[in-house]
């Protein structure tokens, strides 16, 4: 007898959930469908699509087949009820935000996240009307606090990316569950691998793809999945009340694919979603590899004299250890950072490094590393960036799957330097 797909391990489902050779004239990779629109055989037919009446492809801004096989794979991963893809990380967070909440509404994030993102939630989507409160994660009572009448999300990061810092998600979900509010949670320093944010109660989970699921630093991209474990109908989303109407649990997801992805094209390629499939299919070796090899280097920094301070979870005296390693199943992500003397130090250093590249990324094979108040951070003021843990004295790594020998060696010559 056939193994029902769903019974398939994490590992057996990165390659197989919804390959379908059968379906696709027999190719075993993604089939890349370069077609901008699909044709129809008759008018009535393209308009009962149009109308939602009927299934099928209309325009690439708005549905393309290669991006649903991909999106249906990375619903299975989470345990969802669907997934969007859209043309980078920002545009998931944004598009997720733009299907939430319009001008008058409030949100409540994080203060601990990516430069973009906070950028996005303190200055962009302020200037459309949308006010976002700022709570510091590290408690989850923290954000009882922010929630108003006018809440419609809170926003959390697993990992917040640089400060390294961990939110208690179960804890943070069952706040935003007393008050009916979905949490979205950006699990892309985790990746499905380390965690289901579904199982903490999240809501909602957003992946910029262009890290470590891609893993090869060939192409930008993100998802938002919905969970399907959030009731749309509810009393702070009467503006969705036309959607739960026709799609019921299916409200949030088609308000995005049929508003946000219709009026501002945030879809990702076809091309891309072919390069992310290849990438997927090797995520639990490449994490594996990638939290093995941070821990190591995480290991071998806090032992250095002319390193300060390292941050990692996967070191036993992090403050964030422990609920890490039951939050993460006993992985920490492949991100760390660290600090040395002083900014100068930090710019020796990694000058002086030979293997890692220093560029603005994270979730590649290969070690990479940068410092983030003087290139990512930069346009923050000191007070936001020491609220982001960015202090002049920080170099962030994203540890790659080289030889841990070399990396490790590498870090040792360049401190040795400088
Ligand atoms: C945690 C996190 N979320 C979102 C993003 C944005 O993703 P993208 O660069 O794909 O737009 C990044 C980028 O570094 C990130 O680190």
């Amino acid at each position: 007898m056939k193994k029902n797909k769903k019974a398939y391990h994490f590992e057996t489902q990165l390659i197989h959930a919804e390959n379908n050779p059968a379906k696709n004239r027999k190719a075993t990779t993604l089939p890349i469908y370069q077609s901008t629109a699909f044709k129809y055989e008759s008018s009535k037919n393209i308009s009962q699509v149009f109308n939602g009446e009927a299934a099928g492809d209309l325009y690439s801004r708005i549905s393309n087949p290669s991006l649903s096989i991909l999106e249906r794979k990375l619903t299975v991963l989470e345990d969802g009820l669907g997934a969007l893809l859209t043309g980078s990380g920002m545009a998931a967070i944004t598009a997720a935000v733009l299907t939430l909440a319009k001008s008058g509404h409030q949100l409540v994030a994080s203060n601990s996240l990516f430069g973009g993102t906070y950028s996005f939630f303190n200055k962009t989507i302020r200037e459309f009307g949308v006010e976002t409160t700022f709570v510091d994660p590290s408690s989850a009572s923290n954000f009882l606090g922010a929630i108003t009448n006018q809440t419609k999300a809170i926003f959390i990061e697993t990992i917040g990316n640089p400060k390294m810092d961990v939110p208690d998600i179960a804890a943070i979900a069952q706040i935003a569950a007393k008050f009916n509010l979905p949490l979205i949670v950006d699990s892309t320093v985790t990746t499905p691998q380390l965690v289901r944010p579904k199982v903490l109660g999240a809501n909602l989970v957003i992946h910029s793809i262009s890290k470590f699921i891609n893993g090869h630093g060939n192409c930008l991209g993100g998802v938002v999945v919905d969970c399907g474990n959030f009731d749309w109908s509810g009393k702070r989303f009467v503006h969705f009340k036309d959607y739960s109407q026709r799609y019921g649990r299916l409200a949030f997801l088609a308000k995005m694919r049929r508003e946000v992805f219709r009026d501002f094209g945030p879809c990702l390629a076809p091309h891309s979603a072919f390069l992310m499939d290849i990438g997927l299919e090797t995520l639990a070796l490449r994490m594996n590899k990638h939290c093995a090899n941070a821990q190591a280097l995480a290991e071998f920094l806090a032992k250095q004299p002319k390193v300060k301070a390292v941050n990692y979870p996967g070191l036993t005296d992090n403050k964030f250890h422990a609920l890490a390693a039951k939050q993460f199943n006993n992985c920490f992500g492949a991100v760390l950072t660290f600090r040395l003397k002083n900014q100068a130090q930090c710019f020796k250093l990694i000058d002086k490094l030979e293997l890692a590249y220093n560029l603005a990324n994270i979730g590649d094979a290969k070690t990479l590393v940068i410092h983030p108040a003087s290139t990512i951070c930069i346009e923050f003021t000191t007070a936001e960036r020491k609220n982001m843990g960015v202090t002049d004295d920080l170099v962030r790594v994203s540890v790659g799957i080289e030889h841990q020998a070399d990396i490790i060696d590498d870090f040792n010559q360049a401190l040795e330097a400088i």
